[in-house]
């Protein structure tokens, strides 16, 4: 049962954020200090938001699903710290801050990512070990962390990573932008929500209405970001605008048409919506995060 708000869970997630980094060796602070410079420059924390409230919903508890929640933070940020790169997507703004590389160089921006990703397993792998003697815990800590390792893998992100770098500067067909939008981002935010859904022993109905919420709702993502890059305020977005077009990056816009783009975004977004309607006021969170994610181009 989803008893709190975007912003609470927002808040728990908030507090607990950097408890599930290892303590580091005074050799390596440079490595924890930037890893710590992107985890707490800002960040909308969809995703983990995403992974406590699906927890709760299938009667879990927010509590014990940080470290899953976390672990999603941690490789969320290293993917964009990574993206950033001069070798990925060059970009000098994330989050309203420098990016890392221009505050760390590229080497140590490098490995904060690495970094990040290792803290991720280790939080995970951690947690895991505590439930040895509770068969059924342990299960759902097991599916739940291979969701999250499934979608940042070499299936999901980092699929879409390549075939995003690949892309550019040629003429890409729809099928393979779709392709690059469900790997790259939607991949991550079905993780997040099928893992919260496992952590909070989720009925198979359950999960399955929730993974068609989070595929639409994924792809909208992408859509969404697409179309900002072209309109979206850079204030507000805290990155970079007109990068794509610059990059020659293949987007919904870029083959769609902005118009377009927006009527697939809005298509996408009563999909996700639709896919919990029988679950009335339970799914407000979830519905009302779809529709200001929606709402941000109109
Ligand atoms: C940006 O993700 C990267 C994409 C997959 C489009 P977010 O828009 O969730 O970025 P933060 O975490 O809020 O900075
Ligand atoms: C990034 O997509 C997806 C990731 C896996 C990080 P973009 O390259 O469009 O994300 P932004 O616009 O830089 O945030
Ligand atoms: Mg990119
Ligand atoms: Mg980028
Ligand atoms: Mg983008």
């Amino acid at each position: 049962m989803i008893d709190r708000t975007f912003e609470e869970y927002k808040a728990l997630l908030d507090e607990h954020i950097l408890d599930f980094i290892p303590d580091i060796d005074q050799k390596s602070i440079t490595l924890y200090d930037s890893m710590k410079y992107s985890i707490l420059a800002g960040g909308k924390r969809i995703r983990p938001v995403l992974l406590l409230a699906a927890c709760e919903f299938c009667g879990g508890k927010a509590e014990e699903a940080l470290p899953y929640a976390c672990a999603m933070e941690y490789i969320h940020t290293y993917s964009l710290i990574h993206d950033d790169l001069p070798c990925m997507d060059d970009d000098e703004l994330r989050r309203g801050q420098p990016t890392n590389h221009v505050i760390y160089g590229d080497a140590v921006a490098t490995l904060a990512g690495d970094g990040l990703q290792a803290a991720a397993y280790e939080a995970m792998q951690r947690d895991m070990l505590l439930y040895f003697d509770n068969f059924d815990a342990l299960k759902s800590r097991v599916r739940a962390a291979y969701e999250i390792v499934k979608g940042a893998g070499v299936t999901g992100m980092v699929a879409g990573q390549i075939a995003d770098v690949e892309a550019e500067n040629k003429r890409c067909s729809k099928e393979l932008l779709d392709y690059i939008h469900i790997t790259k981002t939607a991949d991550m935010i079905i993780s997040a929500v099928r893992a919260g859904a496992r952590l909070g022993s989720c009925s198979e109905q359950e999960l399955e209405n929730l993974t068609v919420y989070a595929e639409n709702l994924g792809l909208a993502f992408q859509v969404c970001d697409d179309i900002l890059d072209v309109e979206g305020d850079e204030e507000l977005l805290g990155k970079e605008v007109g990068h794509d077009e610059a990059n020659s990056k293949a987007t919904y816009p870029a083959l769609y048409g902005l118009d377009e783009s927006k009527r697939k975004l809005r298509e996408l977004t009563d999909a996700a919506k639709d896919a919990l309607a029988e679950y009335y006021d339970n799914a407000e969170l979830f519905v009302e995060l779809a529709e200001m994610l929606a709402t941000r181009v109109s």
